[in-house]
């Protein structure tokens, strides 16, 4: 494998001193670039794109060559997992993910099986080889999942919910089978990323978007519990190299201190939580991702400016930052902005 010529995203990840703060930003390829638009109507749908490594790699490619970011990741989605238990996944057109087939009762549980990654999934784990060779060591892969619980959400809702109503409702009256389900995912979820580490992925993130809609005492229970097995399980060193693990549990910030006793090397914040104090509660334990608001963007470019400079202050001197935004770019955010974010950062970073 090709040297790497950037590495501050992985040495940042490690507290380890950069020359600049790095940035990535979460959804970065996606429906704002006028190429991945294209690209998409031409490969028909979204799983399409995933599906073919060549596209796959492809958008993955489309903001690092507008942006000078300093690491890539891996496009495909959280969903690839349930879609290859047998759940039927397919994106209706403006209302996002929805399955044929959800998880209704404890029977339903029983008969999911663990995916094969280098089987199944194997669409995934060629996009990741795909795109490590046309990376040629210009910045570190990214590989992620959906944690556990974020899963099972879309798993037994059937879809996007507001309420959580029917997930939650199997938590109460039937916690045997959620359980299962996670337990079941959580081994998933292992093996799908330790295949991407071994297929090429250099550093990987468990998205829990969902984690924050439970109470501390169903946090712990039903989503950490299953995130801190996984971290138990993963392979944390290949190509003589540490392979770090972000958790980002959206709306997570009660819980950081002990999202930090998993064991991870990095926490993903909103930007709901204050950065200096995220730092001062778990800055020695863990590496910090983020955290300005995704509407920021929709600001002139001294806005952009202020409240980037406004993070990377609150974060303060020393090693462990990766800028980010604190949940996924949106769609009607014009891409120019994002250049006066990515070189402010790698500018202002220099000094702090
Ligand atoms: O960050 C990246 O650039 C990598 C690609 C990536 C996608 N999804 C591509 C995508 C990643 C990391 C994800 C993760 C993901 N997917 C999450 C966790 C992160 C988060 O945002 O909280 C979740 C909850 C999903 C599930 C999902 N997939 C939803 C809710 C949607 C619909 C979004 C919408 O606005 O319609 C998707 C589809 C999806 N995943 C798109 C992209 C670029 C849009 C597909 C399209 O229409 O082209």
């Amino acid at each position: 494998m090709s040297e790497l010529k950037n590495d501050r995203f992985l040495r940042a990840l490690m507290k380890q001193p950069v020359d600049t703060t790095p940035i990535w930003i979460m959804r970065q390829a996606g429906r704002y670039l006028p190429e991945y638009r294209e690209v998409r109507a031409k490969a028909g749908g979204f799983m399409d794109l995933c599906e073919n490594a060549d596209l796959a790699c492809e958008v993955t490619m489309q903001p690092l060559e507008r942006y000078d970011l300093d690491a890539a990741i891996l496009f495909s989605d959280i969903l690839t997992i349930p879609d290859a238990m047998g759940l039927g996944l397919y994106f209706a057109e403006g209302e996002g993910p929805k399955f044929e087939r959800p998880l209704k009762t404890l029977a339903d549980v029983q008969k999911i099986a663990i995916p094969d990654p280098e089987d199944e999934l194997r669409y995934v784990m060629n996009a990741v080889r795909t795109i490590r060779k046309e990376l040629n060591g210009k910045v570190p892969l990214i590989g992620f999942s959906g944690s556990p619980w974020t899963l099972a959400t879309y798993m037994v809702e059937g879809g996007t919910t507001k309420d959580f109503g029917k997930v939650k409702g199997m938590m109460f009256s039937n916690p045997q089978a959620m359980h299962l389900l996670l337990d079941k995912l959580a081994q998933s979820v292992t093996s799908y990323l330790n295949a991407q580490i071994a297929a090429g992925a250099q550093a990987v993130m468990v998205f829990d978007t969902w984690g924050g809609v439970l109470s501390d005492e169903k946090y712990e229970e039903f989503s950490l519990r299953y995130m801190q097995q996984i971290v138990s399980g993963l392979t944390r060193e290949a190509d003589g190299r540490k392979v770090p693990v972000t958790l980002f549990t959206k709306g997570g910030g009660r819980w950081l201190e002990k999202m930090a006793a998993t064991g991870c090397d990095a926490l993903g914040l909103d930007w709901t939580q204050d950065i200096s104090q995220a730092r001062q509660r778990v800055g020695d334990a863990v590496a910090l991702q983020g955290n300005m608001d995704p509407s920021v963007l929709y600001a002139e470019p001294e806005v952009i400016k202020s409240e980037a400079k406004k993070v990377l202050d609150g974060f303060g001197e020393g090693p462990g930052h990766i800028f980010n935004l604190g949940h996924g770019i949106h769609q009607h955010i014009d891409p120019d902005k994002v250049n006066v974010l990515v070189d402010s950062v790698h500018e202002y970073g220099k000094t702090s």
